[in-house]
């Protein structure tokens, strides 16, 4: 059967967050508290994604959802792309490292939709785009519910014309990349309950995500029509997320005062903490994903591996302040508006 989303016991999706911070155990911790865990697979191997499907099931026998990034073409020259890099390079080698060489790659999408149609997750989302209607249709055919994240009533209303089962719907205060299925446009910046009144409706449901920090956030989405309420940053700092220690402590350091949506790392928009990275880059940083993500990647890792939390991205939404740390089940409980349980109470 498959999962509607709307009968999640608790209506929360943990999202799926690539680049370390999701883990089997955060996926499988959401979905056992009530909601609906999620598992990335961008930059990972098709075969490490399987593994962390299998790890996850292992934990939990709660829905587990995935998700893959939609590949797209690279909207900047070899030229802009080559400058960027030199750019790049006394900043590199600061860190004693040089920057990484772009190269074609479509993050293994056949290969991981076939992990997807032989694992039958209850959900898989994309982002970044939109699918072509067989492959949704291909996955249907296996009990997979297919979502598209959105982020405006046109990719709405395209998502559902192709066959999307389910709309993740992300406004403009979400961390980390924007869905928007053009590479190059700029992120639409209308709010989420806008955007909600002009996508619940459309005959399926819709996940509202963006800046939801806390019970009162997620009400107003659920209140708005939304079937349940997709946060990544609230999870960043719980105990069974891979946030890295750099990460983590930037978003509890007081130096940091705000976010800015950014290509400087990656080549698509994304918010961020702001930090030194962004405010040098930013205005230079061409529309080149995942090409200019590759150029970076080594900057970033050395930053990381320094301690540096200015030479790296800080993905965080717009309520990246005040969040918790400990177990996810109770930051999850505490987002859908329940008092969390003792230890040891049944
Ligand atoms: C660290 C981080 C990594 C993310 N990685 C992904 C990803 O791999 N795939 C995806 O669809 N969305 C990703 N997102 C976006 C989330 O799905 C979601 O839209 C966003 O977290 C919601 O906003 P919030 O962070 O304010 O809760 C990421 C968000 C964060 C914070």
């Amino acid at each position: 059967m498959p999962l509607h989303l709307q009968d999640l016991a608790v209506p929360i999706v943990g999202a799926p967050m690539a680049g370390g911070p999701s883990t089997p155990a955060l996926a499988a911790a959401v979905s056992n508290a009530g909601g609906l865990g999620c598992l990335p697979a961008g930059y990972l191997s098709a075969e490490r994604f399987a593994d962390d499907i299998a790890a996850a099931r292992s934990m939990t026998s709660g829905p587990i959802g995935v998700n893959l990034f939609v590949p797209q073409p690279c909207m900047a020259g070899p030229v802009q792309l080559d400058d960027y890099r030199e750019l790049l390079v006394p900043l590199a080698r600061r860190y004693g490292v040089e920057p990484g060489r772009p190269r074609p790659d479509d993050d293994a999408w056949q290969a991981k939709l076939d992990v997807v149609a032989d694992t039958a997750p209850d959900v898989v989302s994309f982002t970044f785009g939109c699918p072509a209607p067989d492959v949704m249709a291909r996955l249907r055919s296996r009990g997979v519910l297919s979502m598209v994240t959105v982020t405006s009533r046109t990719e709405a209303q395209m998502a559902v014309a192709a066959g999307a089962g389910a709309l993740a719907v992300q406004g403009p205060a979400a961390g980390g990349h924007r869905g928007v299925f053009a590479a190059d446009a700029p992120a639409p910046e209308q709010g989420l309950s806008a955007l909600l009144a002009q996508t619940v409706g459309l005959g399926v449901p819709v996940i509202a995500a963006g800046g939801l920090g806390d019970a009162a956030a997620v009400r107003a989405v659920l209140t708005a029509g939304a079937a349940a309420a997709q946060v990544g940053t609230a999870l960043l700092l719980s105990d069974e997320a891979g946030t890295c220690v750099v990460h983590r402590r930037a978003l509890r350091d007081k130096q940091f005062t705000g976010t800015v949506v950014t290509r400087a790392f990656s080549g698509r928009y994304a918010r961020s903490l702001a930090n030194a990275f962004t405010a040098d880059y930013s205005e230079a940083a061409p529309p080149g994903y995942p090409q200019v993500n590759q150029i970076t990647a080594p900057i970033r890792a050395a930053a990381t591996a320094a301690g540096d939390p200015h030479g790296t991205n800080l993905w965080a939404g717009t309520a990246w302040r005040g969040i918790a740390g400990g177990p996810a089940a109770d930051i999850v409980a505490a987002l859908a508006g329940q008092a969390s349980r003792p230890a040891g109470s049944v």
